[in-house]
């Protein structure tokens, strides 16, 4: 089934679509070094699902003939893998060869996923995001079917997925459905569920006359879908690329649509008479949370009123590999205007005590609770002023999605407004800053003083005390992160 073919210069490998099979053979590769440019991994689709695996270990074994007693140990890191899992999800042939390139890269360039404009890091990402998109409608679109046989009640469902992504797609299915017997049939395989088996089962694909067309569970999700409709969503263009019309066939509600569309007007209205005032940027917030799509959608929010005013909106800059996110409040006026955060006075403090302390500033992420500057305009000076707890709240959807993005160990929250964000309005800022606190979003957070309170204490002594309390703080995320 499988075939490994020598080149005089390339050595070709047919990998199962799995990542473990590819896993295998680019260590045993990595150990031989045998460079990208000397080997091509190809798909080999045709292999069974149950054989993928085993495939893989008979071209290590027999083909690559690896001396046991290497000691070479590839450096593999975690934020590799996790991205490398999802992109091997992807039926983009080149998936194999790119991983294995960025693979042998690593070895002498630590830093390299770093580096977000790199062509292969580039690459790799936007594998991630199209994966991770795709897992996201799968969950949404698939529709089970009921049917009736010997053992009783069954739901099926047919779904054509962009990615080979079942595995990755069907826990969801499982945690959700855990009480029904039910199966998904794909092109690329089935994944089957039993109640009172542990597990899921895989098996070999299926064509779509095994799953049923019709039935009166579409009553049933008619009724739904029309009670969930949000008419204020309505975008036809929008609609069509989150739901390609090839979706459409699985979705018995696709039928209500014209008579939604003729009651959303009216629906708009009443939604919004019934709507509170609060301002939120939650639905300018990109679904997939990853730092280029995050900063792409951005600028076009207008979940409160602060983007009228300032020049620019400010992300959050570092890397994506960043362990520590440093929260500040908001951009001040240099921040604005060059639109990176941490730029003025508060974070020449900021840059300094973290230099002292032994924290490389490139290697934290450093956002803000409110990603545009608010100022009132006095002649020619712009004074800062603080953001409300509304603007702070509005603001709080993108600060939760770099937060997954990121998935730091640690988050430094600096001041009160980027504790208010994080850790509620409650949060005794100067009874407890220093503390390493458990939160839903992130294991770890802390929270210091601004460092523009530094800058703001009233004389010499009074700044002195200021900037030792923020260095002592971060001396303290500093050691934690060394030791996790
Ligand atoms: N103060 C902040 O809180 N953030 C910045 O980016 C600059 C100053």
């Amino acid at each position: 089934m499988n075939s490994l073919l020598h080149s005089s210069t390339v050595l070709r490998l047919r990998v199962p679509p799995s990542f473990d099979a590819w896993r295998e053979l680019a260590r045993v590769a990595l150990k031989q070094s045998i460079g990208p440019d000397q080997i091509d991994f190809e798909d080999n689709t045709v292999a069974a699902v149950g054989d993928l695996f085993e495939a893989a270990q008979d071209h290590t074994r027999s083909l690559l003939d690896v001396p046991r007693e290497s000691t070479f140990a590839p450096h593999v890191p975690r934020s590799f893998l996790d991205r490398a899992l999802l992109a091997g999800y992807h039926r983009d042939s080149a998936r194999w060869n790119l991983l294995y390139r960025l693979l042998w890269r690593l070895q002498t360039d630590r830093n390299l996923l770093r580096v977000e404009v790199d062509q292969d890091v580039g690459a790799l990402l936007r594998l991630v995001q199209q994966v991770k998109r795709d897992e996201h409608k799968m969950h949404a679109f698939v529709r089970f079917r009921r049917i009736e046989d010997e053992r009783g009640e069954q739901f099926v469902s047919w779904y054509e997925p962009a990615h080979r992504i079942l595995p990755l797609a069907a826990p969801f299915f499982a945690e959700r459905f855990a009480t029904m017997r039910w199966s998904i049939l794909t092109p690329d395989g089935t994944v089957f569920w039993e109640p009172d088996t542990p597990g899921l089962q895989f098996g070999p694909a299926l064509d779509r006359s095994h799953a049923p067309s019709e039935d009166e569970l579409e009553t049933l999700w008619k009724s739904y879908y029309g009670s969930i409709f949000n008419p204020a969503r309505l975008n036809p263009s929008v609609m069509r690329s989150h739901m390609p019309v090839k979706y459409w066939g699985n979705l018995p509600e696709v039928e209500l649509l014209p008579s939604l569309l003729q009651r959303a007007e009216s629906r708009v209205a009443t939604m919004v008479s019934k709507q509170s005032a609060k301002p939120t940027a939650a639905p300018y917030v990109p679904e997939v949370h990853s730092l280029p799509i995050l900063a792409q959608a951005l600028p076009s929010c207008r979940g409160c009123d602060l983007y009228e005013h300032a020049t620019q909106v400010v992300p959050g800059r570092g890397p994506i590999t960043a362990e520590v996110v440093l929260v500040g409040e908001q951009p001040g006026d240099q921040e604005d205007r060059r639109g990176e955060p941490f730029v003025g006075p508060a974070g020449g403090v900021l840059r300094k005590a973290m230099a002292e302390v032994g924290i490389a500033a490139e290697s934290v992420y450093m956002t803000n609770a409110v990603k545009h500057f608010k100022f009132v305009q006095r002649g020619k000076l712009r004074l800062h002023q603080n953001p409300r707890q509304s603007e702070i709240m509005a603001c709080r959807p993108w600060l939760l999605a770099e937060l997954d993005a990121l998935k730091p160990k640690l988050v430094v929250c600096l001041g009160a407004s980027a504790s208010r964000s994080l850790l509620g309005g409650t949060f005794a800022l100067m009874r407890d800053r220093g503390k390493l606190l458990e939160t839903s979003f992130a294991k770890h957070v802390m929270a210091t003083i601004h460092p523009s309170a530094v800058l703001r204490g009233r004389d010499e002594e009074s700044r002195e005390a200021l900037y030792r309390t923020l260095r002592d703080d971060l001396l303290v995320a500093h050691k934690f992160i060394r030791a996790a």
